[in-house]
């Protein structure tokens, strides 16, 4: 039964049904770029944690139901939405994606999708951040569906490898695909919330997981203390949050990433070697990055261009 579902699971996440292109808005819209580009440059002017919200938020709006901007939707009625699911800690921004669409419906009604802007804006946010830029592929349709019980889909800080894997295979993604798009986390912040369970009474015979180095274990403790731990404590995920670049890896490489699932990529050879070969070239990690993130971002399966990315129309 649940071979079954996950088959189903897996066709109905590699159907790409709407192709993509680059001159998709070449006559429709050849200013949406631009706009997108604009909006996400003035708010991460006021807000620097603007681009890490807009890449994370990417990357939720395609594991669950294909790049669909599925994520930007509004609870409606009974209907609890996939942005007020569990794994929401620190979804932020969506007024990101508003503005950039606002401004575009007034330069070309009905045209463009919020999951194309979406798409358009991580790309941004990553080049921004002093990262690669890429040509974005467009063309995806908004869905109609949201549902917070399906965040449950997304892979969990305390995925090992093998867990790991089957997630982002059943989207099509691949062992390099999974390393390099880890390397998300060289941008943004963690709440203690999704790493309590790495320096907090981590096993039957460990206080603290065995693979974390031990100095900076005892740092991650006292921002996070067992007792009383203050509900927006946390930590950055890289301690150049703000500029994209290699030091996710260099980090892995010292025990000193914050996840169970940063750590988990020196679990087996081949993800070790990606790790390794990403920590001493940030070129080749751009590379792989970019090839990545648009094979992430084609996955779609929308049916609408909405009018407001909140509400189905
Ligand atoms: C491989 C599986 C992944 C897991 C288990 C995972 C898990 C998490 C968790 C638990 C957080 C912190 C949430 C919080 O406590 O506030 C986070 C933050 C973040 N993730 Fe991931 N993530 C994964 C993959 C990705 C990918 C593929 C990307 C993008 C390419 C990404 C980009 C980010 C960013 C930018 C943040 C910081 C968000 C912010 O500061 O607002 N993650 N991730
Ligand atoms: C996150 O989800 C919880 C329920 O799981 C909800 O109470 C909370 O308002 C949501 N937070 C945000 C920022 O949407
Ligand atoms: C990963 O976790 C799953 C589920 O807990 C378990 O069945 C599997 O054996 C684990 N794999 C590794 C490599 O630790």
């Amino acid at each position: 039964m649940a071979a079954l579902l996950n088959l189903i699971l897996t066709f109905s996440l590699l159907t790409i049904a709407n192709s993509l292109s680059l001159n998709y808005y070449h006559k429709t819209c050849p200013d949406a770029e631009s706009i997108v580009a604009k909006a996400v440059k003035a708010a991460k002017a006021v807000d620097k944690t603007v681009p890490a919200a807009i890449l994370r938020m990417h990357f939720h709006d395609c594991f669950i139901r294909g790049c669909d901007a599925s994520v930007l939707l509004n609870s409606k009625g009974n209907n609890k939405a996939e942005k007020d699911g569990p794994p929401n800690v620190s979804l932020h921004a969506f007024y990101v994606i508003d503005n950039a669409k606002k401004a575009i419906e007034s330069a070309c009604p009905g045209i463009v999708s919020c999951a194309d802007i979406l798409a358009i804006a991580a790309r941004d946010a990553v080049f921004l951040s002093g990262g690669p830029s890429w040509d974005v592929p467009k063309g995806r349709k908004d869905g109609r569906k949201s549902k917070a019980s399906e965040t449950i889909q997304l892979p969990a800080p305390t995925f090992n490898i093998s867990q790991l894997q089957k997630s982002f295979s059943q989207r099509g993604l691949s062992i390099e695909d999974l390393v390099a798009l880890s390397g998300g986390h060289s941008l943004g912040f963690s709440h203690c919330s999704s790493f309590n369970s790495r320096i907090h009474n981590f096993d039957a015979t460990h206080d603290i997981d065995p693979s974390l180095n031990p100095s900076f274990a005892s740092k991650l403790k006292s921002i996070c203390p067992l007792k009383n731990q203050a509900k927006n404590a946390g930590t950055t995920l890289d301690p150049s949050s703000t500029t994209f670049d290699n030091t996710y890896y260099k980090l892995i490489l010292q025990g000193k990433s914050i996840f169970s699932s940063d750590q988990a990529l020196v679990d087996t050879p081949k993800t070790k070697n990606l790790v390794s070969k990403f920590a001493t070239s940030q070129d080749a990690f751009y590379k792989s990055f970019v090839k990545s993130m648009i094979k992430m971002s084609s996955i779609n399966n929308g049916q609408e261009v909405r009018k407001d990315c909140r509400v189905v129309n």
